[in-house]
């Protein structure tokens, strides 16, 4: 297992609408393993293949949090198979836009769909975080990041701001 590195706006890869996994093989394995460490590491309780450069439709989560139980799950070629109408307003985050956070309005509940790393398939119902978390990262793998659910002005002012930090740490 190995940590990788996670790519940050402006990078246009993020862009970038992620190819279905078309064969769980031991390099999707591997690709997993290595998530898990990363988000882990970050840390973050969710993290898409294409933060770490790989556009494939694979995505870890632990919506878990502080010293309850570990529940890592990974989602191969996930799909949001329903949405509820309720919808929950909350702060987020993403590694891929460090140090920036917003209120997001998401639908409350959802029901993903998706294969486990042993090409078995799951439904499962997802609330609060989870339910977050999982729109978050389908989210990414379609190419969409948090701040896409913002205004306008203040997406455009996020992206200018990091787009300068990297024309400077390029400059340097
Ligand atoms: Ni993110």
């Amino acid at each position: 297992m190995a940590i990788r590195p996670i790519i940050v706006l402006p990078d246009k890869l993020l862009r970038v609408v992620s190819e279905p996994v078309a064969r769980i093989d031991d390099g999707i394995r591997t690709l997993v393993a290595d998530m898990f460490e990363t988000m882990y590491d970050a840390p973050g309780v969710g993290l898409a293949a294409v933060q770490v450069g790989v556009p494939k439709r694979v995505v870890t989560i632990d919506a878990t949090r502080g010293e309850e139980e570990k529940k890592p799950i990974a989602m191969i070629n996930p799909e949001i198979v329903w949405k509820s109408e309720e919808t929950a307003a909350q702060e987020e985050g993403c590694l891929s836009i460090p140090e920036y956070l917003d209120q997001v309005i998401r639908p409350d509940r959802v029901k993903v769909r998706f294969l486990d790393v042993d090409g078995k398939e799951h439904e499962i119902d997802a609330d609060g975080l989870l339910a977050r978390v999982v729109q978050h990262e389908v989210d990414h793998i379609n190419g969409v990041l948090f701040i896409d659910h913002l205004s306008k002005l203040k997406r455009d002012r996020v992206v200018k701001k990091f787009t300068k930090a990297a024309k400077r740490i390029a400059a340097e």
